[in-house]
């Protein structure tokens, strides 16, 4: 699009066409960091309908802004990168980007953020404050939100909405929870140290194989052991490596996994445990123990007030909210809640397969609902953090 397009007149995309834009999207897939068609086609898409794109200097993803003033700024957000996976649906606007696919319907998520602008657009002039639409890059690698937070997206904001599409529930159907709702996740390597020496002759060398394997018994006591059971937390050793053939016990072992945790006091409690039982444990057996975490995003956690006008959305809507929705996966926009009050939705969308499935679908008529939702509470939170004291 030229830069003439600021002169023209915008247009007013429907319903129809929001789907048609999620089938484009769909359609070129591309994978974290690497979203630059796809951020030229959403530049275009909302010049189009008249909504200013601002600078922030990203290299993918972007920030657009609705309304002004003296106003609160509400900011709602989409992610917009695929997966590595071959698609596998067979539909008839399936990835044309081999290896790549839009499998956790980001796809729809940035549609129905087109849907919202455009709702918003319509209604700018009565807007009391600026809704700021964050398009956002490389969710699946828990980056994006950081580098929208690193260029300033969120400066002077008031609150963060989000949604994820959500196949276990049916259309018509959003799930709204206050408190914890997605799992914090963390990557840990342990590597445990011993002294090598001839299989026949063990007593001459410190077996570092011995200890790795009474480490991950162990790190299963966290969850049992240490933590009280009203808590929900994973503990999953996935990968050993140790060892090169059948006769010399080697000098080191390494094992490595995750945790899910739903609290950040309890995150920093298990993270604790798994080292001091990593450290004792190899003590035990003469050998020495080390951990690195790879740290992944913080829990999800709705604020109680944006949930509580979250369900008065969708109420005005006709639509159904479920409370106690929750999920053990992860998810970046925890990284906004650091900042900012937030709020994160999930939307039915009736489909068969879970997430990152090559055969993931989801049912498009939940797209205007998904738009509809993030737009009615947009407006919603501007006249709350313009008015606080206002009863609803
Ligand atoms: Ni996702």
């Amino acid at each position: 699009m030229s830069s003439r397009s600021a002169e023209t007149q915008p247009v007013v995309l429907a319903a129809a066409d929001w789907i048609e834009i999620r089938r484009h999207l769909h359609r070129y897939p591309e994978l974290s960091g690497e979203e630059y068609e796809t951020t030229a086609y959403l530049k275009a898409v909302l010049e189009k309908i008249g909504v200013r794109v601002a600078d922030y200097g990203l290299k993918t993803g972007l920030v657009a802004e609705i309304g002004g003033g003296e106003g609160p700024i509400v900011a709602l957000r989409a992610d917009i990168d695929a997966l590595p996976i071959e698609e596998e649906t067979g539909l008839p606007f399936a990835s044309e980007h081999p290896g790549r696919m839009h499998a956790c319907g980001h796809d729809f998520h940035a549609a129905a953020l087109i849907g919202a602008a455009q709702s918003l657009k319509l209604r700018e002039s009565g807007l009391p404050g600026t809704v700021r639409l964050l398009f956002q890059p490389a969710e699946e690698r828990a980056k994006g939100a950081k580098q929208l937070i690193e260029a300033g997206a969120l400066e002077g904001v008031g609150a963060v909405i989000g949604q994820h599409n959500k196949p276990d529930l049916p259309v018509g159907t959003i799930g709204i929870t206050p408190g914890p709702i997605m799992a914090a996740s963390d990557g840990f390597t342990v590597t445990v140290r011993g002294t090598a020496t001839h299989a026949a002759v063990p007593e001459s060398g410190i077996d570092p194989i011995v200890a790795a394997a009474q480490i991950v018994t162990a790190l299963q006591t966290i969850p049992s052991r240490s933590i009280g059971a009203q808590e929900r937390v994973v503990v999953s050793v996935t990968q050993i490596h140790a060892g090169n053939t059948w006769n010399v016990i080697p000098d080191t072992a390494v094992l490595s996994g995750t945790i899910r945790t739903f609290d950040e006091t309890l995150h920093a409690r298990v993270r604790e445990r798994a080292e001091e039982i990593a450290a004792g444990v190899a003590a035990a057996y003469g050998a020495e123990a080390s951990v690195r975490w790879s740290g992944g995003p913080p829990p999800v956690v709705n604020d109680a007030e944006l949930t509580r006008l979250a369900e008065q959305s969708a109420a005005a809507l006709g639509l159904t909210a479920r409370g106690g929705v929750t999920s053990p996966a992860s998810e970046d926009f925890s990284f906004y809640q650091r900042h900012v009050p937030g709020v994160f939705l999930f939307v039915g969308t009736s489909g068969s397969r879970e997430w990152h499935h090559p055969a993931f679908e989801l049912d498009e008529a939940a797209l205007p609902d998904a738009a509809a939702l993030l737009a009615d509470l947009a407006e919603r939170t501007l006249y709350r953090l313009a008015e606080p004291n206002t009863s609803t």
